[in-house]
């Protein structure tokens, strides 16, 4: 019997749903993972990198987040969500890079000019500053970096590398929003744009890479140091759970909604996560209706990769950080079974949610940013007697979107209200029409 015998009825039709993950293992953590992937000791290594970094990014980001805690946790005043104990973590606020992916890409590249530097005896792990030295710089000179991406792994990767004063290459897929293009140039980044989906324009950076061999690329699909880079926001996490008194355990599970797009971000944060709390936090993946990767690679299995035009979807979605049409096999491999699930989403509800948290609680989100609060409205329900009904606590990540252009995010504004047939009153309007 095929895959898609396991696939849920409606998928192919392009119905928002929760799939439950039937390979769901609660406790298995990164230490019962596949041998030599990855470990708890690189957990915690990653965030001693991220730490011991932190007076580069300070002085690469004057304005940036904090590296201890790079987004802020907030409780959401928004009534929509069944009166819940609900927060989102903050990522389309991260000061430095404005989304999730920022994480992953500015951590891979740091490591990079880390080895580079260490290679030809600079020593930098002992004193990070040396990165800045004009002696460094000449060396990242002779140095180029590429990746594909949709827009925002490639304006992470680009803006840390440019400062750092590596040459840039962004293979860019059909779904990138022509600003996200606009900013890499001003950062004197290299755009290659691609009239094909994210896979191409990931295989052909892949591909470019492999003829250069002053290249480096930056492999969206299969890096374990862009999992790591993410897995850090766990120890965020952790810390602001405990300023707020709040105890994860078996009387209080912890719910996590986090936007997929190949699967890296949410992937790394999962294991992070589950290194944490263990079978007391779920997470839970949430992809477009018509980009739901991670779902038919999990129905799958990781042996084969597998992808959405196979079951009669388009991947054609108006949240362009998601439109992804296979998934990353490796986090198929090593989070598989740590993902509680997958539900999905349609694109009305994406812009909705946009315009909701906008009036609710004043957040700048992206369509991809606002995946998780769609999902939880849509499936909260579902998901929780999923895990034996207990309320819990439910964290939203809000991936992406403080850096939306104005006239981009008042037309998602205004897409939200002609689908509503609601217009925006008050102190909302007045700020988006200054
Ligand atoms: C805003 C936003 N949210 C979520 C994601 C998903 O991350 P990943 O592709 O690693 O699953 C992306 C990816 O680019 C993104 O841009």
């Amino acid at each position: 019997m095929g895959y898609q015998s396991f696939l849920p009825v409606g998928l192919s039709q392009g119905a928002p749903l929760w799939w439950p993950n039937p390979n769901y293992r609660p406790s298995d953590t990164i230490a019962k993972g596949p041998a030599g992937a990855l470990n708890a000791s690189s957990l915690l290594e990653a965030r001693g990198n991220w730490l011991r970094l932190a007076p580069v990014l300070n002085v690469i980001f004057p304005d940036g987040s904090d590296i201890d805690t790079q987004s802020s946790l907030v409780e959401i005043a928004n009534p929509g969500f069944d009166g819940i104990s609900l927060l989102a973590k903050c990522d389309h606020d991260i000061r430095s890079t404005g989304s999730i992916k920022g994480r992953g890409g500015v951590y891979e590249v740091l490591m990079l000019a880390e080895m580079l530097a260490n290679s030809q005896g600079l020593n930098v792990s002992a004193n990070p500053i040396g990165l800045l030295s004009q002696e460094a710089g000449d060396l990242f000179g002779r140095h180029k970096i590429l990746v594909g991406s949709t827009g925002n792994l490639g304006f992470s990767v680009g803006v840390t590398a440019r400062k750092l004063g590596f040459a840039v290459e962004v293979h860019m897929s059909r779904d990138a929003k022509s600003w996200k293009k606009e900013r890499l140039c001003q950062v004197g980044v290299a755009v290659v744009e691609h009239g094909d989906d994210y896979s191409v324009a990931v295989s052909s950076a892949r591909r470019a890479a492999s003829e250069d061999p002053s290249s480096y690329f930056v492999d969206d699909e299969h890096s374990l140091t862009l999992l790591l880079g993410y897995s850090s926001a766990a120890f965020e996490i952790c810390e602001q759970l405990k300023q707020r008194d709040i105890v994860i355990n078996e009387q209080n599970p912890l719910y996590v909604y986090l936007p997929c797009g190949v699967g890296g971000a949410p992937g790394g944060i999962t294991l992070g996560l589950k290194y944490f709390f263990g079978p007391h936090v779920h997470c839970i993946f949430v992809e477009p209706v018509a980009s739901p990767c991670m779902l038919v690679q999990l129905a799958a299995g990781p042996s084969r990769p597998v992808d959405v035009y196979a079951c009669g979807l388009s991947n054609d979605t108006i949240a362009d950080g998601l439109a992804v049409a296979r998934a990353s096999l490796l986090v198929a491999e090593i989070a598989g079974s740590q993902i509680a699930g997958v539900a999905t989403v349609s694109d009305d509800d994406m812009t909705r949610w946009v315009l909701d948290l906008w009036i609710s609680d004043s957040m700048r989100l992206e369509p991809s940013g606002a995946a998780g609060f769609a999902a939880l409205a849509q499936h909260g329900r579902d998901i929780r007697k999923s895990h034996c009904g207990k309320e819990g606590t439910t964290i939203v990540w809000t991936t992406g979107g403080a850096f939306l252009p104005d006239a981009e995010w008042k037309a998602v504004l205004e897409r939200a209200e002609s689908r509503r047939k609601v217009r925006l009153t008050g102190r909302a309007r007045c700020e988006i029409d200054v």
